[in-house]
């Protein structure tokens, strides 16, 4: 607590009402950020989201956050950085009361089966080297539904949860908190303190379900993750494990 009270004050918060993506925003600045140093913006004109996909923002109805931090033990140390991630922005909701969000591997946040938000983590940097990282969070506050012909999937919204929607700016404080807390537990023992957290939370536990690599598809049952941050799918070959990359999960 001591670290983060004097962590908080020396980062920036950049506040846009309009940007191209706020991951982009701090990429540019890796070289003079600090660790902690946020953007968020009412409205994003190329959000990214993963896998190339652009990620729909309008003006005012979702939290749109993105945070830098550095990893000095490089970019290996990295793996399964997101799942962590995940399990910050749930711990950040539920300690404002909103109960029952879960985690779909690898970072997406579900609520009743429909995404709520989506992390995207980008990183520059060399081999051997310390890695700059940027965390980007898109959350549904309010989405209006003429949006629904621009987005792919179905979509959960805070105020689903509770139609009294908190303070956006207590909401991103407490976002911003958690994460930071976070980043410095990952920074010193890694993704293993968060791995009871996320299996907790984790949306298809134990259910049937589908891997997409590809042409290719895995089915099996989900069995949470690993220390490695790896899905463990229960086969009939028996346990196999996945990590990141170019996989989604559906529901078998
Ligand atoms: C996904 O689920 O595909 C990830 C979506 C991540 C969206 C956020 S919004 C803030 C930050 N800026 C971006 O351009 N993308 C991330």
């Amino acid at each position: 607590q001591a670290q983060l009270q004097a962590l908080a004050p020396m980062a920036p918060i950049h506040c846009f009402p309009v940007i191209d993506s706020t991951n982009q925003f701090l990429l540019e600045r890796v070289n003079q950020a600090r660790a902690g140093e946020c953007c968020l913006a009412e409205c994003q004109t190329a959000g990214r989201g993963r896998r190339g996909k652009p990620w729909i923002s309008p003006f005012g109805c979702q939290l749109i956050l993105s945070m830098y931090w550095r990893l000095e033990q490089g970019m290996a140390a990295a793996m399964g950085l997101s799942l962590a991630v995940g399990v910050a922005v749930v711990e950040a909701l539920e300690s404002l009361g909103y109960q029952g969000v879960e985690l779909k591997w690898p970072n997406d946040l579900y609520y009743q089966g429909r995404k709520l938000a989506g992390i995207l983590v980008e990183m520059s940097g060399s081999a051997g080297a310390s890695c700059h990282l940027v965390i980007g969070v898109g959350l549904n506050l309010a989405m209006p539904a003429r949006e629904g012909e621009r987005i792919d999937q179905a979509w959960a919204e805070l105020r689903h949860i509770n139609p009294e929607l908190v303070d956006r700016n207590q909401l991103a404080a407490r976002v911003i908190e958690r994460l930071q807390t976070a980043m410095q537990t990952f920074e010193q023992s890694g993704l293993g303190s968060f791995v009871d957290a996320w299996n907790r939370l984790d949306h298809f536990a134990g259910r049937p379900v589908r891997l997409l690599m590809g042409d290719l598809e895995v089915r099996g049952i989900a069995r949470g993750i690993d220390d490695r941050g790896a899905l463990r799918l229960e086969t009939e070959e028996g346990i196999k494990f996945y990590l990141g990359g170019e996989i989604s999960l559906r529901r078998g």
